[in-house]
């Protein structure tokens, strides 16, 4: 038998390949891909272990061996952390189940690897222990569910259905946040040593056994699944919206620069705004709002940097422009240049005079010469302009 109560362990799925996010991902696995300076799982690994978490174990298997050079035993977050890899994706619950031997036989918390939030887990707990059901899901409403676990609840909390991915759907609804108290039971459902989705094999089962219930929280929360939705990530935790570890060094004034920036007299920080240890920016630099800098970074004379996300090592040139863009660790601006919504891989080199815009993705160790590539928003209407 299970003991029930508050659970002390928790399952992090982190092995999908994360395509959508590249080239952000290119080079480094999306669950420790630097959030604000801290690898992405660290925010998740912070909630369970406020919410009295001892013990997670990482499902992974795309890169494994990178997750856990940056993670390692988990004393840097707090708790102790194991980890189950796969040889071959076993999908969500395969996943889950392959962590069997290394969870206890009490309750256990399951976290999809590429979410941020601040949900109240205990209150998520609390909710599973009054409802005595085999699972309880985190439950938050999005506008458009159709790339989500759709979610019929009924009133007594209980699920009704389960759907996952539903083609069509118009409206708000509740979707499948992605974070899950189960009981060990659950493990029994799933086959072995093949792949099985928990959103399709399991759920639907449990919610037609009635065994399945949700948990509706209206507070912070993304999936970072998309350079949209990782910048988008950045400027919560820069706007406080989301409880973390970076909001408390924030603080109230919205900012934060490392003591051993480098911040020359004459250049201007606009907060919300972030700037990482030994970054420099140069006289008449303009940076934010809702800007992070990352360590080492350069911010040459003149340059500006707004809504962007410059990840450690970046050097952006004299009086460039980047805007609403991501520049990964080691890439760099020529001077003149501008970029509003590019992503940068790792490594790419962006010559002096070139304009990048529209959504672009530069993937790792490009090199773009001295003005090659102009953008605008539309070829037509620019005769003799
Ligand atoms: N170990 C392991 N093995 N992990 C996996 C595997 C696998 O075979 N497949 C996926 N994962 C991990 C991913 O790394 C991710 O952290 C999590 O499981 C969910 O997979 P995604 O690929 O991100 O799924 P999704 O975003 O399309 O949908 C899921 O999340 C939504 C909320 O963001 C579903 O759970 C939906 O129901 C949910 O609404
Ligand atoms: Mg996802």
């Amino acid at each position: 038998m299970s003991a029930r109560g508050i659970p002390r362990q928790a399952v992090i799925l982190v092995g999908g390949e994360g395509t959508r996010l590249r080239p952000v991902t290119s080079r480094v696995p999306k669950p420790v891909a630097p959030v604000v300076e801290r690898p992405f799982v660290a925010y998740i690994l912070d909630n369970l272990s406020r919410h009295g978490v001892e013990r997670a174990i990482f499902s992974t298997g795309f890169l494994a061996e990178a997750i856990e050079a940056v993670i390692g035993d988990g004393s840097a977050y707090g708790l102790e952390v194991a980890y189950a890899v796969e040889d071959e994706p076993l999908g969500t619950a395969g996943a889950i189940a392959n962590c069997d031997r290394l969870l206890d036989e009490d309750s256990f918390y399951v976290f999809n690897g590429d979410v941020l939030s601040d949900v109240d887990l205990s209150a998520l707990a609390a909710t599973h222990l009054e409802k005595g059901g085999m699972g309880t899901i985190f439950l938050t409403p999005v506008e458009d569910p159709r790339r989500y676990g759709l979610v019929e609840l009924r009133e007594d909390a209980s699920v009704a259905s389960f759907l996952e991915k539903p083609g069509e759907w118009e409206g708000t609804a509740l979707i499948n946040a992605g974070v899950y108290v189960l009981e060990p039971e659950v493990l029994e459902m799933i086959p072995r040593g093949r792949l099985f989705s928990i959103e399709r094999g399991v759920f639907p089962k449990l919610a037609s056994a009635g065994s399945l219930y949700g948990y509706v929280d209206h507070g912070y929360w993304r999936d970072i699944g998309t350079p949209d939705s990782y910048l988008q990530a950045h400027f919560d935790i820069l706007e406080r919206q989301v409880k973390t570890a970076a909001a408390d060094e924030l603080g109230d004034t919205y900012l934060y620069v490392s003591p051993d920036a480098e911040v020359a007299p004459g250049a201007r920080i606009v907060p919300p705004c972030y700037v990482g240890s030994g970054a420099r920016i140069h006289a008449g630099a303009r940076i934010g709002p809702l800007a992070v800098i990352g360590a080492g970074a350069v911010v040459a004379e003149g340059a500006t940097v707004t809504e962007a996300v410059v990840q450690a090592g970046v050097v952006i040139g004299a009086h460039a422009q980047v805007e609403g863009s991501i520049l990964v660790q080691g890439a760099s601006v020529g001077s003149g240049s501008q970029l509003n919504s590019a992503v940068l891989g790792e490594g790419c080199v962006v010559g002096a005079g070139n304009r990048l815009a529209g959504g672009i993705c530069v993937y790792p160790e490009t090199e773009l010469p001295d003005n090659s590539i102009q953008f605008y928003e539309q070829l037509r209407g620019r005769e003799g302009s």
